[in-house]
Order: structure tokens, then sequence, then C-alpha cells
């Protein structure tokens, strides 16, 4: 079955949840790049289940991909040939149980948890505060920032895969969590996570909050842009070799090495995907010839000739 096949039947089956050659500068931190051939909104796990099916059942293997909140995400100008998943409706839900215990759907914002547990006078998830994606998206790449991981207050995640149609709910250790990665696979899909938190005056909470944010405007540009764009080497950081090498201010076309901070490419008006790819590109070659380190990509590029 081919590409406009698949989105037929998809339509069949979900209405309006599917939408056709979708622009992903919509659906991205970045606010740029191309079409993406077939975006499916999922409102339940049985959504999941019948569009794993779909897709499963078509001769061609379909390039998928799960876009979460976009904030990590650089799909080329020319686009993506395959079906963009995007969680809402049950996966957007977050209960505070007693017994210090929050869940929340794949598609809840980082900083939705870190606001309603310190609400709850609940303290160990604030510093989801400071990244901009989603549970789902934080869970398959081990997110953090401030000194803590999402793996340190994970306590289960469920899991389905939609060329099987199985579920998992995996406790921390078994998700093989390393530095910003696990073992949740490219067809997965992190539906919902329990984290651990402890009790704590709400007034004590919101405050570490507000320090985390204050932080991040003194200490990281806004904008256009996907965050960190390359993986901190082993006892380094790779805003700090950037800087060293002098590369802040570096730019391709409208993208630009952030004064404020060296490991975030800022993409101004007109910029565009290929402008974000090659000053990636740019970048690890000078940061390789200054002082040697590869720098790995924290984006997940979609779409290029080659992965950074
Ligand atoms: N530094 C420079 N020049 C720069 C930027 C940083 O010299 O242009 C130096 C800083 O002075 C500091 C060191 O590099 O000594 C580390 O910088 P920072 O404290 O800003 O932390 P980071 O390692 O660059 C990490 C995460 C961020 C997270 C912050 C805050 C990675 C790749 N990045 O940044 O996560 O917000 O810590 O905890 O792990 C993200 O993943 O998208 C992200 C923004």
């Amino acid at each position: 079955m081919a590409l406009p096949d698949l989105a037929s039947q998809l339509e069949a089956q979900l209405g309006e949840a599917v939408s056709l050659n979708t622009s992903v500068s919509d659906l991205t931190t970045y606010r740029l790049g191309g079409p993406v051939a077939v975006v499916v909104r999922v409102f339940s796990e049985n959504d999941l289940v019948t569009v794993g099916q779909i897709i499963s059942s078509a001769q061609d293997e379909i390039p998928l991909i799960v876009i979460g909140r976009g904030s990590n995400l650089l799909v080329a100008d020319s686009g993506f040939m395959g079906v963009g998943i995007i969680l809402d409706g049950d996966f957007t839900e977050v209960k505070i149980e007693p017994g210090l215990r929050l869940t929340a759907g794949g598609a809840v914002p980082l900083p939705v948890v870190a606001r309603q547990s310190a609400a709850a006078g609940l303290t160990g998830l604030e510093f989801l505060v400071g990244i901009p994606g989603s549970i789902g998206g934080a869970v398959r790449m081990n997110a953090g920032g401030h000194g803590r991981e999402i793996r340190e207050v994970l306590d289960r995640a469920r899991i389905v895969d939609i060329q099987s149609g199985k579920t998992r709910i995996c406790r921390a250790d078994d998700l093989d969590f390393s530095y910003r990665s696990s073992n949740v696979k490219h067809h997965e899909v992190v539906v919902q996570a329990e984290l651990r938190a402890s009790l704590d005056d709400p007034d004590a909470c919101r405050k570490r909050i507000d320090d985390i944010v204050r932080w991040r405007r003194e200490n990281q540009p806004g904008g256009a842009n996907a965050g960190s764009t390359f993986k901190n080497p082993s006892g380094d950081s790779a805003g700090r070799l950037i800087d060293s090498a002098g590369l802040k201010g570096l730019r391709v076309g409208g993208v630009v090495v952030s004064e404020k901070h060296a490991n975030f490419l800022q993409a101004e008006e007109g910029a565009t995907a290929r402008d974000v790819y090659e000053l990636m590109k740019l970048v690890q070659r000078k940061v390789k010839e200054s002082c040697g380190i590869d720098l790995e990509s924290e984006l997940h590029t979609v779409g290029f000739d080659e992965n950074l």
C-alpha cells in the first residue's frame, strides 16, 4: 500500500484527526521545515492501535515519527514522506494521587507537570519546568536539566509498540537509560508515565520553579530554536566548546549560533531547515578542528541525506 492509500484508510477510520501535507513549521519549536505527508492526531490507545494496524498492513515500510511538542525535531524543507503522530485527548491528562505519585499522559508538557506537582505540594519534579518537551519525549530521550534526569523520578512508563500493537509497562531499570538515551524504539510511543515525588510546602516548590525559570531567562535564549543542539560530551559542555572555538555569531543563511548560549542555534525570519542543518555541520567541523571532539546531535533530524 502506498502512502496516499494509507492516508485514505486512516481518514476512513479516524476522520478529521487525519490531515495531509501539514507544514511541520506549525508543529515544531523551530517553526520551519517542510510538510509532513500524513499527520494523525490520536486521542486514545485504541486510536493508536488502529493507526498501528493500518501502518503495519502496508506492504512498503512507512516512515513514522512521533511529533510530540516538536521541541527536538528538525524536518527537512522538502518535508517528510511518512506519518507523523501527535498525542492528544486521553494523553493530555495529569492525575495526582495520594501516595506521592503523579501520572501524566505522553502528551503533557513537562512545565505543566512541574507546575501542577508544585501546586499540589509535591517536590522533586521542579526541574521539568526548564524543559520544553512532552512527558513521552522526555522518557524516550531521558531528558534532563538542572542536574537531574527523568530516569531519576520515573516509576513506570506505559509504552505502545505501533508495529505489534502490544503494550509494555516498564520500570525505569527496564529502559536502559543513559545520558539523553533509552531503549524506546522509533515505532514505540510512550503513552503514560508515573513519576515519584515527595511532600513539601507548595510555596517552597513554587519558589524553586521561579528560580529555574529565572535562570533559563538569564542563560538561554528565547525565540525559535530547539534547545541544546548537541549532547554534552562526557565531562564537558557542548556550549562551552562551541564558545571556546569562537563560534558565537557564526551564521548560515537565517540561522546563527546564539550569543547568549553557544549550543543554541537561533532561527531568524526566513531561515530554512537546510540552514540549521548546514550550521550544525559547520559547528561540528570547527569544534573538531579546535579541540578534537566530535559533537553528537541532540536533535532528531528527519529527511536529510545523513543523520548528524
Ligand atoms: N558555557 C559557555 N558558553 C556558552 C554556554 C555555556 O562557556 O555559550 C559554559 C557555562 O558557563 C557552564 C557550562 O558551559 O560553565 C555549562 O552550561 P550550562 O550550565 O548552560 O548547561 P549546558 O550543559 O549547556 C544543560 C542541558 C540543558 C539544560 C541546562 C540546565 C544538555 C545538552 N543541555 O546545558 O538542556 O537546560 O543544562 O541544566 O545536556 C536541552 O537539552 O535542550 C537543554 C536546554
